[in-house]
């Protein structure tokens, strides 16, 4: 894999949890479970964070949202159900949309599309509503795409996440049991079609089995130099 010099910083952290830092600056989270096991020591304790997305209402998801937004004031953008449940918790600075919908945030614009899977809020033993979940499609200020999945089954409608909002790279879930695993997932790279691909959701718990290096194998010749493997706290630059 090559990165072209598109300038956008990656790091992962593990799980679903990535930062990515735009060339103009920006520093977005997503689903920011920084004390996942596999994180990085003090990874929670970023300091500078402008927006923060949330995929779906699951805790390894919503993560550290709340204590970090309340931290760095950065913008919370999830669905409405989940911005709502931002909002009791003591965060003003939510956007709440929906799939379909684009935020434009200082030239970064981010835009909510479909994911297969359940969104309920685990709050005190409670389940709470959290509306359904998500995807998003990441447009960086130089055009530079990023497809973050969340948690998700393989859908039909992956190709038309292809064809329409054209990502250079993809990140989606293999560990399998609760999402796709290596093959659902290279499947979803034929119809994505991608520059890059990177894995996540794997390895954090011994449920979560899949590997890139499965993915790997399954690929088609034309998307086997597309795989990026990050490890933990590794910063990449696209
Ligand atoms: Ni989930
Ligand atoms: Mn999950």
């Amino acid at each position: 894999m090559k990165p072209n010099n598109n300038g956008i910083k990656i790091t992962w952290f593990g799980h679903s949890a990535f930062l990515f830092e735009s060339h103009r600056g920006k520093n977005i989270l997503i689903d920011p479970w920084l004390d996942n096991p596999k994180a990085p020591a003090g990874a929670k304790d970023i300091a500078n964070v402008d927006l923060i997305l949330i995929t779906h209402g699951h805790s390894d998801h919503i993560g550290n949202s709340i204590e970090i937004a309340k931290r760095t004031n950065a913008k919370i953008i999830s669905i409405f159900e989940i911005s709502l449940y931002i909002s009791e918790h003591g965060i003003t600075n939510t956007q709440g949309m929906n799939k379909g919908g684009t935020v434009d945030i200082d030239g970064v614009k981010v835009t909510m599309v479909d994911a297969k899977h359940s969104s309920g809020i685990d709050y005190d033993g409670r389940l709470i509503e959290g509306g359904e979940p998500a995807g998003y499609v990441i447009e960086f200020e130089n055009g530079f795409r990023i497809y973050h999945a969340g948690d998700t089954a393989l859908f039909g409608d992956m190709k038309l996440i292809g064809e329409f909002y054209k990502p250079d790279l993809v990140i989606l879930p293999i560990g399998g049991l609760y999402t796709m695993g290596p093959e659902e997932a290279a499947y979803a790279c034929r119809l994505l079609m991608p520059k890059y691909i990177i894995g996540m959701h794997y390895g954090t718990f011994p449920a979560l089995t899949g590997t890139p290096n499965e993915l790997l194998k399954l690929l088609p010749l034309a998307l086997k130099d597309s795989v990026v493997e990050l490890e933990v706290g590794q910063q990449i630059t696209f």
